[in-house]
């Protein structure tokens, strides 16, 4: 999921480093696919970034944000989602969550830092066809509005619809969603690119002319 926002933040022609345990590999996927982005370790790359995205796996997070260094003043971008493979089925088990979420770990580990939960039910291949024309419905909660509007901004320039999901402690309700995503994608048939909302307002849809009965509502 990293190196997909993070390719397609350099299609979009910003500037990139990708932080990673290996940079050397991702150096060599980035010549081998031509993608013009710097590569570094974890710390650099928290260091070079003014938005910092964070895509780890849950259970590496705590470790890979306290390595990340001073994150004081960063806007990061969160798709972690607290899961893991439940044992015996294709499904997710939600590590956490009732009352708290990794958005907010995540906001407690580095207190210094602007937290924005996004992305975090869009599969990796949706964000490789970035700019795409459907206008599927990306929702993000944070507390920092500065933050939150450039996340909206980020959403916008991907391509999607960016949908304001309230303040980050609303990642509870968030994170969920993506194991039912990933259900769907995984054991209903959808596959990655099958999951294709589109959140509207009732007031932006067509008024319904039907003569079903109110009642039926
Ligand atoms: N895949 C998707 O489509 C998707 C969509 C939405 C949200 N997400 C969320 O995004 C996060 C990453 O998902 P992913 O599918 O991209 O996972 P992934 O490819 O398995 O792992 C992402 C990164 O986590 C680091 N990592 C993995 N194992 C580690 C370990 N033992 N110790 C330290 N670091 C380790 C690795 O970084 P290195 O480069 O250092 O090896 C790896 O590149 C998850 O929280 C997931 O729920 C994924």
């Amino acid at each position: 999921m990293g190196y997909a926002l993070g390719r397609a933040f350099v299609r979009l022609g910003d500037r990139v480093c990708f932080g990673s345990r290996e940079p050397a590999r991702v150096a060599e996927t980035c010549r081998a696919e031509g993608i013009a982005a710097m590569t570094g370790a974890p710390r650099d790359a928290a260091a070079f970034g003014d938005v910092i995205v964070l895509a780890t796996v849950w259970q590496e997070t705590a470790a890979r944000v306290h390595a990340a260094g001073s994150l004081d003043g960063k806007i990061i971008l969160s798709c972690v989602n607290p899961t893991s493979q439940s044992e015996g089925s294709d499904g997710e088990r939600l590590e956490i969550g009732h009352s708290t979420s990794a958005a907010e770990q995540i906001a407690a580990w580095a207190p210094g830092a602007r937290v924005v939960e996004t992305f975090n039910a869009t599969y990796a291949e949706a964000i490789d066809m970035a700019p795409q024309p459907l206008r599927e419905t990306v929702l993000y909660c944070g507390d920092d509005r500065e933050a939150c509007g450039l996340a909206a901004a980020i959403i916008e320039r991907f391509g999607f619809d960016p949908l304001d999901a309230g303040p980050l402690r609303n990642a509870r309700y968030l994170e969920p969603l993506s194991a039912l995503v990933v259900h769907l994608v995984r054991n209903a048939g959808y596959g990655p690119l099958g999951i294709r909302q589109q959140w509207r307002r009732s007031a932006d849809l067509p008024r319904w002319r039907g003569e079903v009965p109110r009642a039926n509502f």
